[in-house]
């Protein structure tokens, strides 16, 4: 026999912290919910890992970052987790799901039952060697996910102080690491297989700036290749990067940022899955209607678009734990989710903020020699994503507004000529 819940839910991320603070809010009872993480620290706001927990000076350090403080709400220490009758299971990974019966099984073979299942596992970092690259298991080579690996960051940075870094990969995490690592006097050389940085979501000429910043700052850009091996001291330390072209990068350590997995194994075969995350309706609810999904690894429809999405960013992440929960616990008053998705980074003194969604034909606007500027997407003749850079808090707001409201775009002329202007009176 084991324990037994009303509520679980499984993962102690980001979505799992919001989750427990709507639930306290809405009045669960002690002993009703519990949170089964594989970290051994209560849930924390995962952005701060590529940002203040990498600086030289004053880093940030738990429990300072613990959820909820990245949405201005309450910090849930452990002591908060306690005084509200929530029951936390750390350092404790679940091993198996059985939906039919309702029951988790952890690694350390105790099976917990609950009534309802929050899945809020999130995702894994890709691994080089899901690439065919052997060796990147040194260790002077670094991912970052969770505290653990920004820890160890931290040492392999600081045990080669001035020395040279290699990122792989242009995205997120490359881009906020290399500004992080260049504050700390670090010589950083990126490289990634497209022709510009943050392909996903920046245009070329949004790229450029950023890029001709960060060059600015010292960092080396080497695009459009990819590495195809390591080579090790005989401490099997890596010492160089080799590249496809065959060039050869000193380095003194190398982090990896190639993109994520959802974290769905643990129910494949048994709930609905759709383009890599566990589909849910519009109330977070899964294929099976004890179970929830909410934050990286749930695919919800986003009604904006009138498609389903799933979303790798903290504000989603956030929101979809808070619906998920008021859908569960007050489920006659609870809408579909509505959500507008909303990305940012903040990297040196740069900060940009994007809503919506980046299809269509590209409107950009202000002084890309200066530092606000931006762009809009506009789709069948409608606004349907807006970013800006080095904006204030009133303008970051109206773009997000201008494109909720998705409005008619008679003119892509006008449209520019207007700028920022256009979302600002709208
Ligand atoms: P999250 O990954 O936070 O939590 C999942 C939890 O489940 C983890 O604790 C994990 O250990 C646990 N788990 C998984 N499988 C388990 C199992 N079988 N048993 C037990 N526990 C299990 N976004 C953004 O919008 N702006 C930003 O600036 C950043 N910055 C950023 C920096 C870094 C370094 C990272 C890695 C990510 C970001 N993000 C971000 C993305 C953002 O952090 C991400 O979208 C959220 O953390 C997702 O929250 P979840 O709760 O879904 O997953
Ligand atoms: P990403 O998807 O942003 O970028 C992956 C990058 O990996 C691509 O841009 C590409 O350049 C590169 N790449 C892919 N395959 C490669 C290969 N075989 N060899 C070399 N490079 C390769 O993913 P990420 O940067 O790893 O970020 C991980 C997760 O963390 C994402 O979910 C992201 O949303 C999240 N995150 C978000 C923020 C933010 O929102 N500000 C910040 C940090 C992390």
């Amino acid at each position: 026999m084991g324990r037994a819940y009303v509520y679980v839910i499984l993962g102690g991320g980001v979505a799992a912290g919001y989750a427990a603070l709507e639930f306290s809010r809405r009045g669960v009872g002690h002993g009703e919910l519990c949170i089964i993480s594989e970290e051994s620290v209560v849930p924390y706001e995962r952005p701060a890992l590529s940002k203040g927990f990498l600086l030289p000076e004053a880093p940030t350090r738990l429990p300072s970052f613990h959820t909820c403080v990245g949405a201005n709400e309450e910090r849930l220490t452990p002591k908060w987790y306690n005084e509200h009758g929530i029951e936390l299971v750390l350092g404790t990974r679940v091993k198996s799901v059985d939906v039919r019966r309702k029951t988790l099984l952890t690694s350390l073979g105790e099976t917990i039952s609950y009534k309802y299942l929050i899945i809020a596992t999130g995702a894994r970092a890709l691994k080089l060697e899901e690439f065919g690259v052997s060796g990147p298991d040194a260790e002077n080579v670094c991912y970052l996910r969770n505290v653990a690996d920004a820890t160890r960051l931290v040492e392999v940075m600081q045990s080669c102080p001035g020395g040279n870094a290699v990122i792989i990969g242009g995205g997120y995490i490359g881009m906020e690491c290399a500004a992080s690592m260049v504050i700390n006097k670090m010589n950083v050389t990126m490289v990634f297989p497209e022709a510009h940085c943050m392909a996903r979501l920046f245009t070329r000429k949004i790229a450029n700036y950023y890029e001709d910043y960060y060059k600015s700052k010292g960092v080396k850009f080497i695009k459009g290749t990819v590495l195809s091996s390591f080579e090790k001291d005989s401490d099997g330390k890596v010492t160089s990067v080799v590249l496809r072209d065959g060039t050869k990068l000193l380095t003194d350590m190398v982090v990896v940022g190639i993109g994520i997995r959802p974290n769905t194994s643990l129910i494949e075969g048994q709930l609905t899955l759709e383009k890599g995350g566990i589909k849910v309706n519009g109330l977070m609810q899964s294929s099976n209607s004890s179970v929830y999904a909410v934050g990286d690894v749930a695919t919800f429809p986003v009604k904006l678009f009138g498609e389903t999405r799933r979303l790798e960013h903290v504000d989603s992440a956030r929101k979809s734990a808070k619906h998920a929960v008021a859908s569960l616990m007050a489920p006659n008053k609870t809408w579909d989710f509505d959500y507008l998705p909303f990305f940012y980074s903040r990297v040196f003194t740069l900060s940009w903020q994007f809503y919506g969604d980046n299809v269509g034909e590209v409107v950009h606007y202000g002084d890309f020699l200066g530092s606000t500027f931006g762009a809009y997407w506009v789709k069948n003749g409608y606004l349907v994503g807006s970013f800006l850079e080095g904006g204030t808090k009133e303008e970051y707001e109206a773009i997000a507004k201008a494109t909720r409201l998705k409005p008619r775009i008679e003119d892509l002329a006008e449209l520019e000529r207007q700028g920022l202007g256009f979302a600002v009176l709208i």
